[in-house]
């Protein structure tokens, strides 16, 4: 079951580099984030996923790790860490930190030692085939820069080697079983990384790439078992912890412990048609379609019922920004769904300002498309738009050029701006249960390439109709049931007129029944 404070979670993720610098090295920094945990808090966001803030070479923005006890250098030192661990519990918010259990950097010393001809305790740390030019064309090989004859597994990028924890059919006499001495003490040392944190006092983790542990697993099961048996020892040591997949298969991960897991704009949910395709859904065209989605959600909302959480993003540091494909009132109505929706909502920094993806950047740390998306928070006027007084050549990454890019300051003076509305959808949610985590959700209507899509969300006696109308014009449905007060709305209220309902262009409305 999930740990209680989550059924109240609005998360807010922060990519760290691009937050808040408040040392002069264009880069932000731990103590920025504690600058800010007000702000957060104001936006109604009572807990962070930080991404990967551990020692590395950064080739690929930190999800390349060479030391998981270390906080990198450039943010700050495990003390202040650990100091943002205490002040965010002081106003009585939670963090995950981003735990990368596939895999390692090149640099890590377990591969160094991994790489040697002399047998060690970390020559099975990885996947290695006997040959140089790899066993299995189903993966990726890294070789030519270790003495020991063979290849190492990739997970990712060339220079991220693949952790060993076995295989689930095995094809090849190097594939080790998933209790094999090698994948067990990689599987211990994973628990170790955790203790050391959970220790520490953070709150969990969003665990990287959380489908990939065992190989050759067509149907997950290796790799389901692995987080069964992860999620016992924390029940056992750590009850309160949470966990996070990046899976996008909530039916899989669920299954296997987690407490909540993304529908992602990879895997087969759909999330992409929403925001993220030709014609989104949310898109005031109109020609979007939000069908299959719904349809894959009811599906897995049947299948993990009672089991954990379905979250729904609004962006993170993988995708496109939200704004790349939705502006001004699409926006709006976009976060009227996100917060109406059940499961956690997980908000990307900047994408409550509408910041924009900036276009042709050139690559930062393996960024490359996704650089346009970890741009530089943009809070105000300032130097450098608020996020650091180094010379601006020497920033992560530069901040959006656009003199008109918008910024925490001009929305906060602006009571129609996105951020004030994203605010208030945060408080309505906290407000009513109905609306929030917990709460059921059941589609009355949702018809191929048609507006708008209208549901109700319930919770005990509570029971709220949204109804959501992105398209230009209005838009009308047939329904039977009464609304008894409208409690809110992304610009114009619906309207009931006997069994017809009316939802205006760029709509989403709240009633209760
Ligand atoms: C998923 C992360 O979100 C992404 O940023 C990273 O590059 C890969 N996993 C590899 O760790």
């Amino acid at each position: 079951m999930a740990r209680e404070w989550l059924n109240d979670a609005i998360f807010y993720e922060i990519y760290p580099q691009s937050f808040l610098d408040t040392n002069g090295d264009g880069i932000g920094d731990f103590q920025g984030i504690i600058d800010k945990l007000d702000y957060i808090c104001d936006l109604g966001c009572n807990a962070i996923w930080m991404n990967p803030c551990f020692k590395s070479p950064f080739g690929d923005a930190g999800y390349d790790v060479e030391d998981f006890y270390e906080a990198a250098p450039r943010y700050g030192t495990n003390a202040d860490l650990k100091r943002l661990f205490d002040e965010m519990h002081k106003r009585g918010m939670h963090i995950l930190l981003d735990l990368v259990a596939g895999h390692t950097a090149i640099t890590h010393k377990w591969f160094k030692e991994s790489m040697k001809d002399e047998i060690n305790p970390y020559t099975d740390r990885y996947g290695w085939s006997d040959t140089e030019w790899g066993g299995d064309r189903h993966y990726n090989w890294l070789c030519g820069i270790s003495e020991r004859r063979g290849g190492a597994m990739v997970n990712f990028f060339a220079h991220q080697p693949a952790l060993n924890y076995g295989f689930y059919e095995i094809k090849e006499p190097w594939q080790q079983p998933v209790d094999a001495p090698g994948p067990k003490s990689t599987l211990e040392e994973l628990k170790n990384i955790m203790r050391f944190w959970l220790s520490m006092g953070c709150d969990g983790f969003r665990v990287d790439m959380a489908h990939s542990l065992v190989k050759n697993d067509p149907e997950s099961k290796g790799t389901i078992a692995l987080w069964k048996n992860v999620r016992d020892f924390l029940n056992k040591e750590f009850p309160e912890a949470v966990l996070v997949s990046e899976w996008g298969e909530p039916q899989k991960s669920l299954e296997g412990g987690f407490h909540m897991d993304f529908l992602l704009h990879f895997g087969p949910s759909h999330y992409n048609d929403l925001f993220r395709c030709e014609e989104p859904f949310f898109s005031r065209r109109g020609k979007g379609n939000a069908y299959e989605f719904v349809k894959k959600y009811e599906s897995l909302q049947a299948e993990t019922a009672g089991k954990g959480f379905i979250c729904i993003p609004s962006g993170n540091h993988d995708m496109d920004r939200l704004a790349r494909s939705l502006s001004g009132s699409e926006l709006k109505v976009a976060f009227g769904f996100l917060m109406s929706m059940p499961g956690v909502p997980f908000i990307y920094y900047g994408d409550e300002i509408g910041m924009k993806y900036v276009e042709g950047l050139k690559s930062v740390e393996g960024g490359y498309l996704r650089t346009g998306s970890r741009s530089p928070m943009q809070w105000d006027d300032t130097t450098n738009a608020g996020f650091s007084q180094a010379p601006s050549d020497r920033l992560y990454i530069k901040i959006d050029p656009d003199p008109n890019r918008p910024t925490v300051k001009k929305e906060l003076e602006d009571s129609h701006s996105l951020l004030h509305e994203v605010e208030r959808l945060t408080k309505i949610r906290k407000d009513h249960k109905a609306l929030g985590n917990q709460g059921d959700v059941k589609f009355i209507y949702a018809k191929e390439n048609t507006y708008p899509l209208a549901y109700i969300r319930s919770f005990e006696d509570e029971k709220i109709l949204v109804i959501v109308n992105p398209s230009y014009k209005d838009a009308t449905f047939e329904c039977d049931l009464m609304g008894k007060e409208l409690i809110y709305s992304v610009g114009d209220n619906a309207t009931m007129d006997g069994k017809t309902v009316t939802a205006p262009a760029g709509s989403v409305s709240f009633i209760k029944l």
